[in-house]
């Protein structure tokens, strides 16, 4: 079939560099793949998922995406059948890593296609962790090209999945109001999922706008990323406190959940500040302030917590098809980046 996106041999680890024309061609692969057959074209290759952290839908639409286009996948946990990894540079070895992560990435280039890793932030302060360490050393050390399964800052395979289930439900996305809620998680959630769709919705010139309580501001860059991306697209993005001033009017509510920043070092005073945003979930009532917009999580969700079950369960709701839409773009990927 051929590429149709030009993005044959890239890495897929930030949104942020792939264009809006991009977005929307590998999306367009995706609904082509969903309406029709598509064979067996990734027969002799093979993809290396190493998981640092547990997934579901990530973990099963890579699986069944590559192995259903007649692929190989191999589904390495660290910690159960990874060597421990050193991922510092010239480390002298002489603690509990048994392996570089400069020799695993090496290595599983020759076996391996392409590297999924997921590997989310291990604590320590914000500054450190936005390093993402351990997705940019295999980024830097393999030869293959490197998906990101999630990682401290981004997780673009769901935002991908996303623009898909956004383009199926309202057409052409530009010019929609997209709302993207804070809702309160007893665990401090990764800002992954956040970041990527701010990311996704302000490249395709939606008008996004950010309702989260104080201390809980996106990464800064990931900010400015975000009005550039506006500022090209013709959208808007603004960030507020109130959740029923951000969702007025919108067509799409979208709710997740993140941890404060500030507070990354310091995960008993994070919670402190956490529990005083007990009450900040999606209800029928906010939802009725909107223009009947459609529901949106990217899940595992905390039903009753971080949304109602009338929520998550209303017509509206397009959580199902999200996750349905990462198997669909997945697809699209692999053979966009792989050029078949
Ligand atoms: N949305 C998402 O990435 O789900 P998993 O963490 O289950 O993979």
């Amino acid at each position: 079939m051929g590429t149709q996106a030009g993005i044959q041999g890239r890495d897929v680890v930030t949104l942020d560099t792939f264009s809006a024309q991009e977005i929307r061609a590998v999306t367009a692969r995706a609904r082509e793949l969903k309406a029709g057959g598509f064979g067996t074209p990734l027969a002799g290759r093979s993809l290396a998922m190493v998981f640092f952290d547990p997934s579901l839908r990530t973990r099963a639409s890579f699986a069944i995406a590559f192995g259903s286009l007649g692929g190989t996948v191999i589904d390495l946990v660290a910690g159960r059948d990874l060597w421990p990894l050193e991922m510092r540079e010239g480390a002298v070895m002489d603690s509990v890593a048994d392996e570089h992560v400069r020799d695993a990435a090496r290595v599983l280039s020759e076996y391996a296609d392409v590297i999924a890793i997921r590997a989310l932030a291990r604590g320590g302060d914000w500054a450190q962790a936005r390093r993402d360490t351990v997705i940019v050393s295999f980024q830097k050390h393999a030869t293959a090209p490197i998906f990101n399964m999630e990682s401290v800052l981004d997780h673009p395979c769901q935002a991908w999945g996303d623009a898909l289930t956004l383009e199926e439900a309202l057409g052409e996305p530009k010019g929609k109001k997209i709302a993207l809620v804070w809702c309160y998680h007893p665990k401090a959630r990764p800002l992954a999922v956040p970041h990527g769709v701010g990311v996704m919705a302000t490249t395709l010139g939606m008008n996004l706008s950010v309702a989260r309580p104080p201390g809980y501001d996106f990464d800064p860059h990931v900010e400015r990323t975000m009005s550039r991306a506006a500022t090209a697209s013709g959208g808007s993005v603004r960030f507020v406190e109130d959740m029923a001033e951000a969702v007025r009017d919108a067509d799409v509510v979208y709710a997740a959940s993140w941890g404060s920043l500030d507070l990354h070092a310091s995960p008993e005073d994070e919670r402190a500040l956490r529990d005083r945003y007990r009450d900040r979930r999606v209800t029928r009532e906010l939802m009725a302030g909107t223009r009947e917009a459609r529901f949106m999580h990217a899940m595992p969700i905390r039903r009753n917590v971080e949304a109602d079950d009338a929520v998550v369960d209303a017509p509206g709701s397009l959580v199902i098809e999200q996750a349905a839409n990462r198997l669909h773009v997945q697809r699209a990927l692999f053979q966009e980046v792989l050029g078949v």
